[in-house]
């Protein structure tokens, strides 16, 4: 047995997901094998130890009124990996972290970098791939090296957003045509995100995505299927099949993913083999160039054509009972709780 610390919440626009996320793993982790230490981070960045808390309240939010909750820090003591208690009961010892972060100080490195000061082995990305693969500008970079077809894309600075903004414009009509998406480059969980189809509605969305980062992309719209791919391990790859995801609106945006119920998942997509094939080893290809290790999700569109398109990848995808990440690590034959051995066995490789 050891003490598996599995941490979410978190300060980030994707927090509720990641408390979704973070109970479906306390579910599904085999506490035969793991003497589990949730740990749930608040929307202000404060640490709090929950034993004994049901996944339940943690999935709601109702674990702010859970009597056992203990504030906490992680000590960055290599000598002795621990949560240390802010009420002064004595350290408890970790052993492993397990962020289900989503997005900005989860995703982005920043937490990895903590667990790596820390000397915690911890499940996921290290700290390059995750901070590459969550600005998607960075990644766009690294992707362009590969060959592989990627949305036409220009890049602006929130600060040039706010102070020249029409400068910004048209710099993007210059470049591309009616309709435009715009995105933070750090971000998730399409907050922030707009399809702009003139120039008022660019407008808009070049000011809404700066409110979320400082860099802000522009993009050619791509017209096609959207499909994801999963991708586990380090050195020797499980790559999933494609899974599909049809969007209940205009595009997948936060509503059409977490509220609209006439959106689906379909696994496997629906394309013939040889594109799903084609698919799946863009999927391998950028997860190897982006240096990434435990998990991914590798997303891309497919056009009317079968032009392969790759959209973006996440380090630390959704783990909610009906996220495409396990829902195709299943469809591969991994049951959740093996996934999540995995997942654990993966970090503790060297
Ligand atoms: N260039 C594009 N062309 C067409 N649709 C896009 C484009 N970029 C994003 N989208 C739509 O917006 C959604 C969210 O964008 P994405 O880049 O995946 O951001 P997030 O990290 O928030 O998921 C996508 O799932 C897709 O529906
Ligand atoms: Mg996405």
């Amino acid at each position: 047995m050891f003490n598996l610390c599995v941490i979410c919440g978190g300060v980030s626009n994707e927090h509720s997901v990641s408390l979704v996320s973070g109970a479906n793993v306390l579910r599904n982790l085999d506490t035969e094998k793991y003497h589990i230490l949730p740990v749930v981070i608040d929307t202000a960045g404060d640490w709090f130890y929950l034993p004994g808390c049901n996944p339940d309240a943690i999935e709601s939010g109702a674990w702010t009124e859970y009597a056992g909750k203990v504030p906490v820090t992680l000590s960055v003591s290599r000598s002795t990996p621990a949560l240390i208690p802010l009420n002064g009961d004595t350290p408890i010892s970790v052993d492993l972290a397990f962020p289900v972060l989503h997005g900005k100080n989860g995703e982005d490195g920043t937490i990895q970098g903590l667990f790596e000061i820390a000397g915690i082995p911890y499940v996921g990305c290290k700290v390059l791939a995750s901070a590459c693969g969550m600005d998607k500008a960075m990644t766009k970079l690294i992707v362009e090296r590969l060959g592989i077809r990627q949305a036409a894309w220009c890049v602006f600075s929130a600060y040039d957003i706010q102070e020249s903004l029409t400068a910004c414009a048209e710099t993007a009509e210059r470049a591309f045509s009616y309709p435009m998406f715009v995105k933070p480059a750090n971000a998730g969980s399409s907050v922030g995100i707009s399809k702009a189809k003139n120039q008022e509605q660019l407008f808009d969305a070049l000011l809404e995505a700066a409110r979320h980062d400082g860099k802000v992309l522009v993009e050619e719209f791509i017209s096609g299927q959207e499909v994801e791919v999963a991708v586990l391990g380090n050195r020797t790859l499980t790559v999933s099949d494609c899974g599909e995801v049809v969007s209940g609106q205009e595009f997948y945006s936060f509503d059409a993913k977490y509220n609209d119920t006439s959106s689906q998942t379909l696994i496997p997509a629906r394309l013939e083999k040889e594109v799903r094939d084609r698919v799946r080893d863009a999927a391998k290809k950028i997860y190897l160039a982006l240096g990434a290790s435990g998990l991914s999700r590798v997303d891309f569109f497919v056009t009317d054509t079968m032009d392969v398109v790759f959209n973006e990848i996440n380090t630390l995808p959704g783990f909610t009972s009906i996220s495409m990440y396990s829902k195709l690590m299943n469809a591969a034959g991994l049951e959740t709780r093996d996934l999540l051995d995995r997942l654990i066995a993966l970090a503790r490789e060297d």
